[in-house]
């Protein structure tokens, strides 16, 4: 605390009897210019989790720019339930507006409601059991390529498994293989360059032609062209398709009559490229990690998934509602390690917030990662424990604190089917392998744009089915 230096953002004293306005402390370590991103770079979870022992909001410095942490998870509900004085921007979406230009996740308040009445029939509930199938289908072909005893890195092929099934379900077959290779290869650059502009957002910086700099641009461009294509192509050819793209090229407000152009389309196509992979990669990975290292939670989650199965290899969108622990684990492996460890918002208005007045352009910064470890909220939050997702145990506090998907109608519009499809992978794996960490392994969190494990060597092991006869009360199997 003894290095903390104190600033105040209201001049005036406070009155008699009212809360006084709180010092709101500056983050240990700033340096000239850069301000704290040697810190966010090298290792910002351990910042950030440092940082609310010194208040309820932190002064953090992103580059030049000032920002505000906010460390308490009833102030970050308030910041979501707010979208329009707390809307999207800062350097977060600064950075990803480079990428997906103005598409659901980056737009403003109002251009927002209407974006989102138009891409919201592509996640209606009724879409999830054919978004289900195709999952269910590269699953299959994921894990039918295993091996026993033979190391995969799951991160490489969760990533690729989550590419495909995006892509898919986003624009059907219209892609080629060679164009989904492309894919592969321009995401991570991209997701590293994004990170990097956010935490330190100096314009000339990320212009100087280097190669890393280079790299990031040709990435960016080839992904542009190969939607652009992919878009045209699909207009000349009528959309007959049963895919996201379909929607997005029909879809007119009843409102406004507004229907996107190619390159609105472009720029949702993109956001949910960026959006639904590497989230869900990475929360998987994170959930068979967590299992490999706790094996009793993986005896139950093994249990469950035989009875749900029935001894059929695959599960189907129908087992999910059997699939109850499952799903608890992907929600305390989200918990964790949630993908999206930091957000930002900008203020529109002069506000408050925790007894601070601030003015507009504000920067404020929340972090699902730091909540979702409050020892204040959780009892030993480092453990990884579903259970403590069953109803009987869990509180409105802690719920409120687990914020993987934000809140408010900023909310992840893939949600449910980020789930489904982490739910029906981890289901799939478990009814036919037990995986194993490759002795000597050693995961840390990799926190760029996304909060992932990085290379996750596993070892793949048969496991002994039961017999369908043995576990005749469960369901027929219903691929
Ligand atoms: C486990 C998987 C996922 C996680 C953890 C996740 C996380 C998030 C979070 C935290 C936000 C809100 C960002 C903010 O408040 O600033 C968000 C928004 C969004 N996500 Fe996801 N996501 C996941 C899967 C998906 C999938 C599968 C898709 C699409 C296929 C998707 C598409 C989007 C879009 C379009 C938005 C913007 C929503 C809006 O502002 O209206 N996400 N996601």
């Amino acid at each position: 605390m003894a290095a903390i230096r104190r600033a105040w953002l209201g001049s005036r004293p406070p009155a008699r009897g009212t809360t006084p306005p709180t010092a709101v402390a500056i983050a240990p370590g700033r340096l000239p210019v850069l301000g704290h991103a040697i810190p966010l770079l090298r290792r910002p979870l351990q910042f950030l989790t440092s940082l609310p022992a010194h208040g309820d909001l932190v002064e953090v410095r992103l580059g030049p720019l000032r920002a505000y942490l906010v460390c308490r998870p009833e102030l970050v509900q308030q910041v979501l339930l707010n979208p329009r004085t707390f809307d999207k921007g800062g350097p977060l979406f600064d950075a990803a507006r480079l990428l997906v230009g103005n598409g659901l996740v980056t737009s403003g308040w109002a251009e927002h409601r209407i974006q989102r009445r138009l891409v919201q029939p592509a996640f209606h509930p009724g879409r999830m059991a054919s978004y289900a199938r195709v999952m269910c289908e590269e699953i299959d072909a994921v894990l039918s390529a295993w091996e026993p005893d033979r190391a995969v890195d799951l991160n490489a092929t969760l990533h690729a498994l989550t590419i495909r099934v995006t892509m898919r379900t986003l624009l059907s077959t219209t892609m080629d293989s060679r164009a989904v290779a492309e894919v592969q290869r321009c995401l991570p650059v991209i997701f590293k360059g994004v990170y990097r502009r956010m935490i330190a957002p100096i314009g000339p910086l990320h212009r100087i032609p280097t190669p890393e700099n280079r790299r990031f641009d040709r990435a960016r461009a080839r992904l542009c062209t190969v939607i652009d294509e992919t878009v045209r192509a699909r207009r000349s050819a009528g959309s007959e398709n049963e895919d996201v793209l379909s929607i997005l090229i029909d879809a007119q407000d009843e409102k406004s009559s507004k229907r996107f152009t190619d390159d609105e389309i472009r720029d949702q196509v993109m956001t949910m490229l960026i959006g639904g992979t590497e989230t869900t990669a990475s929360a998987l990975g994170w959930a068979f990690h967590l299992l490999g290292r706790n094996p009793e939670a993986e005896r139950e989650l093994q249990d469950e998934v035989d009875r749900a199965l029935g001894g059929r290899p695959l599960p189907a969108f129908s087992d999910l509602p059997e699939l109850d622990y499952t799903r608890r684990a992907v929600t305390e492996a989200l918990r964790l390690y949630p993908p999206a460890w930091i957000l930002t918002r900008t203020t529109t208005a002069e506000t408050e917030l925790a007894g601070q007045p601030l003015p507009p352009g504000t920067i404020i910064l929340f972090s699902p990662y730091v909540l979702g470890r409050d020892p204040g909220v959780f009892h030993d939050p480092g453990r990884f424990d579903p259970d403590r997702w069953l109803p009987e145990r869990v509180s409105p506090a802690q719920r409120g604190a687990t914020l993987p998907f934000s809140a408010g109608s900023r909310k992840c519009i893939g949600d449910a089917f980020g789930m489904a499809e982490a739910t029906l992978a981890l289901a799939a794996v478990s009814a036919r392998w037990q995986l194993r960490p490759v002795p000597g392994a050693t995961i840390r969190p990799k926190p760029k744009a996304a909060l992932s494990p990085g290379p996750l060597l596993m070892l793949p092991q048969r496991r002994h089915r039961p017999v369908r006869s043995q576990v005749s009360s469960l369901r027929a199997g219903d691929q």
